[in-house]
């Protein structure tokens, strides 16, 4: 593995050019400051009447309508959501400069064919692993959050430099840039978002939770069994590693985890593991997404609601309430 870090990059790709952010959420946010606070000559791109603009703008950023921002620069991220870039790419694609560069944070809509570039574009990504929020306030600590990069087109001979140099702009470089591909970034990112981290995670929380209470334990008892406690966990494989975790918690505790936890995660897990990332690669939850969309987001509405409705998140909310905030 190849990790680059500040001292290995060339800032200069980017010095004096422009960069139009796309997008002032999560990522856009975050990516917009850090960028300033690093020099660069920043503009954020946003749609007319955007609630957005007055935020940016009291930050100290310059906006402008995505098509003058996007027309002004030398390099464009792409930071609106992903299910969206087909139809933004082909809004900016007139006002793109010839020989501009055009970056991207996930790898999904290039992977996927959301957006098929001009011949002339230089298509870079550079994906911080984890949320905007952090991304900013570890440039604000000094430090950096790592980042995956690659190039898919090269069309100046120049996307390798702005990539890095981009990278480095951010911050992700003080913690580390690792080569990876279009290809590699978006189909690891959406196996983990739906087997691992984001779904099949707080799945178990959730079914260790009903297990209980189905057996006849206090809601309050079997949440902070079963959910309160996933941070304790995190923070010491994030501190430790796995190992190091297992070494850190009681014997009771270490025992019982070496019981149970490859009777739940048995072989059935892992065969089911497995048929997701290949519908991952053949595309079939890159459509879902475009059709979620194209239907105006109803089943991730109606998730949300039933989620709110729950006895796990009501007995959440009396729980935090308990705490004063
Ligand atoms: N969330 C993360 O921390 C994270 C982590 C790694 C990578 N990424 C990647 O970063 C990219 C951005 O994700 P995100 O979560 O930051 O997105 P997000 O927060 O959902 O983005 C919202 C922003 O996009 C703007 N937007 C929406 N539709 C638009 C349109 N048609 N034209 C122009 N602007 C539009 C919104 O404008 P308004 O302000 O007008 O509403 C808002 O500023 C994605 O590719 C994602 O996969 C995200």
């Amino acid at each position: 593995m190849e990790l680059l870090r500040d001292a290995d990059i060339d800032p200069a790709p980017l010095a004096g050019r422009r960069v139009a952010i796309v997008g002032y959420g999560n990522q856009g946010r975050a990516q917009a400051l850090n960028l300033h606070d690093s020099g660069i000559d920043v503009v954020v791109g946003l749609r007319g009447g955007s609630g957005s603009t007055i935020e940016a703008e009291a930050s100290g950023l310059a906006t402008a309508l995505v098509a003058d921002a996007v027309g002004s620069a030398d390099v464009v991220m792409m930071l609106a959501p992903d299910e969206i870039h087909g139809a933004l790419y082909r809004e900016i694609e007139p006002h793109l400069r010839n020989g501009a560069a055009l970056g991207f944070s996930h790898g999904l809509s290039i992977r996927f064919g959301f957006v098929e570039p001009r011949a002339d574009l230089d298509i870079f990504l550079l994906a911080p692993k984890g949320p905007g929020t952090a991304l900013r306030s570890l440039y604000r600590e000094g430090k950096g959050m790592v980042a995956l990069w690659a190039v898919e087109q090269d069309a100046t001979g120049g996307a390798r430099g702005i990539a890095l140099a981009y990278g480095r702009a951010i911050g992700c470089a003080r913690a580390g840039l690792i080569a990876s591909s279009f290809a590699e970034e978006a189909e690891a990112d959406l196996f983990n978002e739906q087997a691992v981290v984001w779904g099949g995670v707080p799945e178990l929380l959730i079914a260790g939770f009903e297990t209980l209470v189905d057996a006849g334990f206090s809601p309050e008892v079997a949440f902070l069994e079963c959910v309160g406690e996933l941070k304790l966990i995190a923070e010491l494989i994030e501190e430790r590693g796995i190992a190091g975790m297992r070494e850190a918690i009681s014997n009771t505790a270490e025992l019982g985890a070496l019981v149970g936890g490859k009777r739940i995660v048995d072989d059935g897990v892992r065969m089911r593991m497995a048929e997701i990332l290949r519908e991952v690669r053949a595309g079939r939850f890159a459509d879902e997404l475009r059709n979620e969309e194209a239907g105006g987001y109803r089943r991730l509405e109606s998730a949300r609601t039933e989620a709110q409705a729950t006895l796990l998140n009501t007995t959440f909310r009396k729980l935090r309430d308990l705490g004063g905030d």
